[in-house]
């Protein structure tokens, strides 16, 4: 049988969604449900003098108003990227120090979620507050030593002897994901057994760091994520609510609930950084591209370390002979910063694909020639082969669907019927290929139905869509019967899902699943001929049922590395493999029409041309492009976090005012994919979609509006006052 033969129609979930009928974490059903809210610290850094509750405990209905000193005995489960499983180390209400702004120093528990919003509004916290440097730029920041990443050649030789040079500084502001699907809590002590729900992409994280911060056994804590309503990296670990939640339902005998308000998000959860970038470029008297030097800062917290990753693509987007980079940490006074849709990748691209462009046009090239004139075809870093690298063909597809050919070189040269300035732009994107160990469990049963549990999470991006598909593609079974387990600690063991390894560590392992499947029954079936679909098969030869399992990793990596899934821990492998290195790639097309008295700027039409090996789900494939592209929009025009730096804190936390693309700024997204294979990473042949998506999209549109203006905006988001 061929893959992909399945239909793809519509989401499989695409009817609960409608009619309201999917379970997400806050509309677990329980008896006796308490409801909680945070009360946030009213400092950024300092220490928890006193904290007056009597008000609020004397509010009828109050069950509880728990402090640190209700936490005695309980530990930080540990920084997910330090070998713990949470968020950051700093695990509030453990103690009087407070470190961050809007970290909570009480958790109200009562009856109702009104009574406990009321009553959190009466308990005063009094503070010893010390100096802090809450941003980027700030007094106070702490930046540490140059830590080279990179390094290929003689890069800062060659740039100094270039003939045309490129010395130029681009900045990112700090960004918050702000998925629809609020984080929730939902924790029930029973039977001395904790049960969560709550929206994940690492359910094991969750179990695992409950269990070392309240000192139980593993085997007593289940998690259950099984929809999520967005998470995008911030949603990759254990929250410092969790721990909060679960002691309260465990102290107070009843299940407790608590939705984090969106306002309170913005200091509770992770957060993608501000960064600033500098890049040096050079090119020979031939026009040749010979030096990169990409210098690069990005802010911190002061415990926890989240490594800038910057160079992991640009040194390979090219192939460029001498390529030199360095990052530093910023240390400030926020909670830690973590992984955000193309964490690093999509700054990186902003800065170094705007810096590309700009030595193209100071060299007198078409930005897409001189693109592919650099195609690299061994990996510059490592001289490993890519395990599959289709970036040129996205670049000739995309220009092809975009009409490249009619762009006029000179800046301003474009103009509309309407008399606006059009700019087109383009940029590369590429990101990593990377695989997580994985665990599938596949039960086809007689009676019409079928169970598959992996290892996943189905975080809005259709994971079930996909491994749906792959199921049909390889077993004739009862499609409308298929229950899908993923994000559920009792099913299989759950990984961290992230890097946009979800689909190629799932995918692979449940494909192996039906394949044996299919083995087991034509062992069963011996060369008797037989109609009908697999469970009528299983009836006519009696058999309850066939179970398999599957266990499958990265390439290169040993059996080992299922210890680290058991037990909760991340454990991807790439992109950097033993045989040659594995990434995605992306093209991005963009028009920009720019008004030229008030310089506003519009983006009605953009192509996008992927590889992200085989398209597993074309229906998902092709709407995680769309979000992708709309999410590079707004990181180009829209989005920022407004730090106020004499309070500490964010003063856009709200969806009214943390400005995202609506409808009426999204055109026309056209989305292609080259859909071949990538056989050398995995069996289902591939790589990984989420994050690629959206990278170069903002370098893309900072392209097109100078190709429509001659102005080069360095800084997101690019805003129309950028352009007096
Ligand atoms: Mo993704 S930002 O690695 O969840």
């Amino acid at each position: 049988m061929s893959e992909n033969t399945f239909p793809d129609r519509a989401r499989v979930d695409a009817r609960d969604k409608v009619r309201g009928a999917t379970r997400y974490a806050a509309d677990t059903p329980l008896p006796r449900l308490a409801h909680a809210m945070t009360v946030p610290s009213p400092i950024v850094r300092g220490r928890l003098t006193a904290i007056e509750t009597g008000a609020a405990r004397d509010m009828p209905g109050v069950l509880a108003v728990l402090t640190w000193r209700d936490f005695a005995g309980v530990a930080s489960a540990g920084y997910l990227l330090g070998g713990g499983r949470a968020f950051q180390s700093h695990q509030p209400m453990l103690s009087d120090r407070l470190v961050h702004r809007g970290e909570p120093v009480a958790l109200v528990v009562a009856e109702t979620l009104e009574t406990a919003t009321a009553a959190a509004a009466l308990v005063r916290a009094t503070c010893e507050a010390e100096p802090f440097a809450a941003a980027l730029g700030e007094t106070g920041e702490e930046v540490t030593p140059p830590q080279q990443s990179y390094n290929v050649g003689d890069a800062e030789a060659a740039w100094t002897a270039a003939a045309t040079r490129v010395d130029a500084a681009y900045s990112h502001p700090a960004q918050f994901q702000n998925p629809m699907e609020l984080i929730a809590t939902v924790a029930e002590w029973r039977d001395g057994v904790l049960s969560i729900h709550e929206g994940s992409q690492n359910a094991g994280a969750v179990k695992f760091g409950l269990a070392a911060a309240l000192g139980l056994d593993p085997a007593q804590v289940r998690v259950d994520s099984a929809h999520l309503g967005g998470a995008f990296g911030q949603k990759n670990s254990m929250q410092l609510q969790t721990v909060l939640v679960a002691r309260a339902a465990m102290l107070l005998g009843r299940p407790v609930k608590l939705v984090m308000p969106r306002a309170q998000l913005f200091h509770t959860a992770s957060f993608r950084p501000a960064s600033r970038h500098r890049v040096r470029l050079g090119a020979d008297a031939q026009g040749r591209m010979v030096a990169a030097v990409y210098e690069a800062d990005m802010q911190n917290s002061r415990a926890d370390t989240l490594r800038p990753t910057f160079s992991e693509i640009t040194s390979r987007l090219y192939d460029i002979p001498n390529y030199r980079s360095a990052e530093r940490l910023v240390r400030t006074d926020v909670q830690s910063p973590g992984y955000m849709r193309a964490p690093f990748e999509h700054p990186a691209a902003f800065a170094f694909e705007s810096a590309v462009d700009e030595l193209a046009h100071a060299t007198g090239q078409d930005p897409l020639a001189f693109r592919l004139a650099h195609e690299a075809t061994r990996d510059p870093v490592t001289g490993r082969p890519f395990s599959s690298r289709l970036l040129a063909d996205c670049l000739r597809q995309g220009a092809d669907r975009f009409g490249w050919a009619r762009r006029t070189p000179q800046p301003g040269s474009m103009r509309d019927e309407n008399g606006m300035l059009v700019g087109w732009g383009v940029a590369s994107g590429a990101y990593k290929a990377a695989m997580s160990p994985a665990i599938a469990r596949l039960r086809v049963r007689a009676n019409g139905t079928t169970r598959l549990s992996v290892s996943g999470h189905e975080m809005g991006q259709g994971m079930r869509n996909a491994i749906l598909a792959t199921l049909m593609a390889h077993l004739s079974i009862d499609p409308a019967r298929v229950d899908i387990r993923v994000g559920d600690t009792e099913a299989v063991p759950q990984h961290l899902t992230a890097g946009s390894w979800g689909t190629a560590s799932a995918i692979p392992v449940v494909r192996q699943a039906a394949l044996e499947v299919r083995q087991r029954l034509a062992e069963l079936r011996g060369s008797r001929q037989m109609r009908g679909d697999l469970h009528q098969m299983l009836a006519r030869l009696r058999r309850p049922h066939i179970e398999v399992e599957v266990r499958g990793h990265a390439p290169g990596q040993p059996d080992a590395v299922f210890g680290r899934l058991q037990n909760g821990l991340p454990a991807a492998g790439g992109p950097e493999y033993p045989d040659f290195v594995s990434f995605s790639f992306a093209a991005h097309f963009v028009e920009v029409r720019v008004e030229p008295t008030t310089r506003r700027i519009r983006v009605p039409r953009v192509v996008s041309t992927i590889d992200c090996g085989r398209v597993v789900s074309p229906r998902t494939a092709d709407s995680q492009v769309r979000g992708a592209v709309v999410w590079g929009i707004g990181a180009a025009l829209r989005e920022a976090a407004e730090i106020d730096p004499r309070f500490g804190g964010v003063l856009n936390n709200d969806l009214a005012e943390y400005v995202v693309p609506v409808n009426a700024d999204i055109g026309s997204i056209d989305v292609g994919f080259i859909d071949r294979p990538d056989l050398l990473l995995n069996q289902a042949g591939v790589k990984g979609l989420g994050e690629v998506a959206m990278v170069g999209v903002a370098a893309a549109i900072g392209n097109a509006i100078f190709h429509a203006t001659g102005r080069r905006l360095r800084e997101l988001p690019m805003r129309m006052e950028h352009m007096v």
